[in-house]
Formats: structure tokens, sequence, C-alpha cells
């Protein structure tokens, strides 16, 4: 807005002087996220994926012994092991890893008569962690073995940033949703937007700012716009259904708002995860988010959209075991969700908040920020809580029951 304009608002020089300011705060941010991205990411400012497992780990994650592993080291279905550096073991990488899947028999991922699972972590309140549970979910069902697309749908760009894009830098707009949502687009399918990620098997559709733009179009075709907007809704239920061809899980984080973003993505999902904090304005929000949704889903099922879901699931984001109020909040969410809440809530820990300032998942991290203690305790809870959703996927393609130890991976 410039200054007349604020003027004609009657406005005076300080108000405007301080709007103004706005713009310099932004900039000064950008600067500073591309700092710290850069310090993260040394050297050469590129994510990578350092995390290596010994041969036990590998053994538990595939489900079978190590002497396995070794005897088809040794007859050469596998590779020779990783050689040691300097008196230091090096250990499988997740490359390796999904080579050994591949060799030994031991991949989870879905046959061809199992449809893809595309869920959409969704809640309409910003801060609840769906992007930490969207992340983290992402980590978690790579190192177990299925192939995974995750698309950033909100411009906020959390998740795009977490897995080391700097949405305001490194992405364009065409590289995200924009130029097959927009009014006039100018993709017919999706392909054009999917990124790989420094996981082997985790590809993203990234977002930035400029994606809010679809927010405006779509909203500016007003109340004579609904076929546009279901013809939109239409085309990315079709766009993500046809990409979800090549992966196990498809994961969609749309932005903290029902508009018409938010709409789009969820009646494109087949399953639906919303995380929400224990703490009763989480709760009191979460309860209008789903009354809204039911309507919604009314209002688009009248219009000839259905929505279909194979699992509608809650997850506490963000446990304090040591806040009294925390325990009673998650006590009022059983009684008034029963088993529509997972069992076990994700426990809020600082090793979660640490590797977000690195921009990384604790998946990623090559050794505990923390004391090992906090972080297998955080490590453990985070594949406690994610396995709950894994057993949701696999009981949809009629798969046994998981039976895997807690912990996957200890921090070496
Ligand atoms: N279990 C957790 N423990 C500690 N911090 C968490 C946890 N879950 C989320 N956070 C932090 O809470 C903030 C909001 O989470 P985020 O996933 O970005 O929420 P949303 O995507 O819903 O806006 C982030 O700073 C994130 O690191
Ligand atoms: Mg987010």
């Amino acid at each position: 807005m410039n200054a007349n304009r604020l003027n004609d608002l009657g406005l005076d020089a300080n108000h405007i002087a301080e709007a103004q300011r706005i713009g310099n705060l932004a900039d000064s941010g950008e600067k500073m996220v591309e700092r710290l991205r850069k310090a993260s990411f040394l050297p050469g400012s590129e994510k990578a994926l350092n995390v290596q497992l010994g041969i036990q780990e590998a053994a538990e994650l595939l489900g079978c012994s190590s002497n396995r592993i070794r005897a088809a080291e040794q007859d050469g279905r596998l590779p020779a092991p990783p050689e040691s550096k300097k008196g230091h073991r090096r250990g499988y990488d997740m490359e390796a890893l999904l080579n050994m899947r591949k060799v030994l028999g031991a991949s989870p991922q879905r046959t061809a008569e199992d449809q893809p699972a595309i869920i959409t972590v969704q809640n309409f309140k910003g801060g609840v962690g769906k992007s930490t549970v969207t992340t983290h979910l992402a980590h978690y069902l790579a190192v177990a073995g299925y192939r995974v697309l995750v698309v950033d749908c909100d411009s906020q760009a959390t998740t795009t940033t977490l897995f080391g894009f700097n949405p305001h830098f490194a992405i364009r707009r065409e590289e995200t949703l924009y130029p097959y949502l927009s009014i006039e687009p100018t993709q017919d399918d999706l392909r054009y937007a999917v990124k790989s990620t420094i996981w082997p098997n985790v590809d993203l559709i990234p977002s930035n700012l400029q994606m809010f733009d679809v927010e405006y179009e779509l909203a500016a075709t007003g109340s004579g716009g609904g076929s546009t907007l279901a013809a939109r809704f239409r085309k990315l239920r079709k766009g993500l259904a046809d990409l979800a061809q090549d992966y196990d899980v498809v994961l969609l984080d749309p932005p903290p708002a029902l508009g018409t973003i938010s709409l789009a993505v969820m009646q494109a999902a087949n399953a639906l995860l919303v995380p929400l904090a224990a703490t009763t304005p989480d709760f009191c929000s979460t309860v209008q988010f789903l009354s809204m949704m039911s309507q919604v889903i009314e209002q688009l099922q009248e219009s000839g959209i259905s929505v279909e879901y194979d699992f509608c699931r809650l997850i506490c984001s963000k446990f304090n075991s040591n806040d009294p109020s925390h325990a009673m909040v998650q006590t009022i969410m059983e009684q008034a969700f029963g088993p529509a809440l997972l069992p076990v809530p994700i426990l809020e820990s600082a090793e979660i908040s640490h590797a977000a300032l690195r921009m990384m998942t604790i998946y990623e991290l090559e050794r505990p920020i923390g004391t090992p203690k906090t972080h297998k305790r955080c490590r453990s809870n985070i594949d406690q809580a994610m396995a709950q959703v894994e057993q949701l996927i696999r009981r949809r393609w009629g798969r046994a029951e998981l039976d895997r130890p807690a912990q996957l991976l200890a921090a070496s």
C-alpha cells in the first residue's frame, strides 16, 4: 500500500513509516533464513543425508538376521560391506538399505492391486505440528522401505524448508502446484513438479509464498465460479491419483485454513490425519475444524464431489508428560474421540525442535543433539507413533500387523 493511499485512510506519517518497515523486516528475515540454511548444511550449503546404520540395525529393520546379510555379501548377491575408515566403522546408507530390501525380498511396497495411500495431514490451526508430522512420517516410512511423495500445499512452505530447499530463493512459482491449479493453468499433469530429495525413496512437490496466488485466483472466481472450482478440485484429485501410482504413500501438507486449497486437498486424499496438541485451545479449535469439515463434505457431496477416506485419525502432536494439564486434555480427547484418537501421542521433545532449527527431522540426525538418552526416547516414541499410521496403511492393503522392535535405529 503506498503512502498516499494510507493518507487517504487518515493515518499519520508515523503509522505509515511503521507499516512500510514491514517490508524491511521481511527482507532482513529472509536473509537470516538463508544464513541459517547455509550454516546448517555446510559444506556447500547443500543438505545431505549422512545417516549410516550398523549391520544389526539394518537386520532389525529388514526383519532378518545379520547372518543373512553377511551371507548375501559373501556370495555376491549384495555388495561387499562398507569399509571402516580411520578406525571409524562406516555403516550402510539409505541406498544400501533399499538395495538390501530388494535383494533379500524384504520390501514392504504395495502390489499393483493395492491402492496407494493419499493422506492429508490437516487441521485449520497453525502450529499444531502438521509439517512436523508430515516430514517425520515421510522419513519414518522411507526408513521402513516405502516409496513416498510429499506434497507441500502450504504457501508458508515449512515442509519445503525442512527438505532443505529455501522456498524464497530456490523455488520458483512454476515449480509448485501453481501452474497446475491456476485459473489459467499451464500444466495438465503433475510430473513437472516432482523433485528428488536427499532421501532416495522420498520425492517432494515444493511450495513457496506465490502458491498463495491460487487461493486468490480461485476465490476471485466468485459465486459464479463454482464450476471452475469444482473443475480444479477434480483436476487435483486426478493429478495426485495419477502420480500416486509411482508411490506407496502420498502425504499432503495443506495450509492452516479452510480456504480453497485446503478444500481441494481434503477431497483429493483418501485418508485423513489430524494433529493437535493436548491443550484446550487446540482441542476446541479441532472440534470446530471437524464440524466445518463435516459440513463441507456434505456440501461437496451435494455438488457431486465425493469424499471417501480409508481412515480418519487424530494424533496428539506435542504431548508433555510433565505437564498435568496435557494428561487431562488427553483424557478429554480420548473420551470425545474414542478409538479415532491414536493411542500413542508424539511427545514434545527438544530433540525435535532442535532438529527443526537445523532444518531436519530426527531421522536425519547423524548423532543426538541432546543426551543419547533424550534422543533415544524421542526416536523410540516417534517410531511408535508413526508405526500406528503405517499399520493403518498396511491394513488397507490386507497386510499382517507389524511386528517391529520399537527402537528401530539407535543413534550411533
Ligand atoms: N513433538 C514436538 N516437540 C517439539 N516441538 C515440536 C513438536 N511438534 C512440533 N513442534 C514445533 O512446533 C512448531 C510448529 O510445528 P509445525 O509442524 O510447523 O506446525 P504446523 O505445520 O501445524 O503449522 C515448530 O517449531 C515445530 O518444530
Ligand atoms: Mg505447516
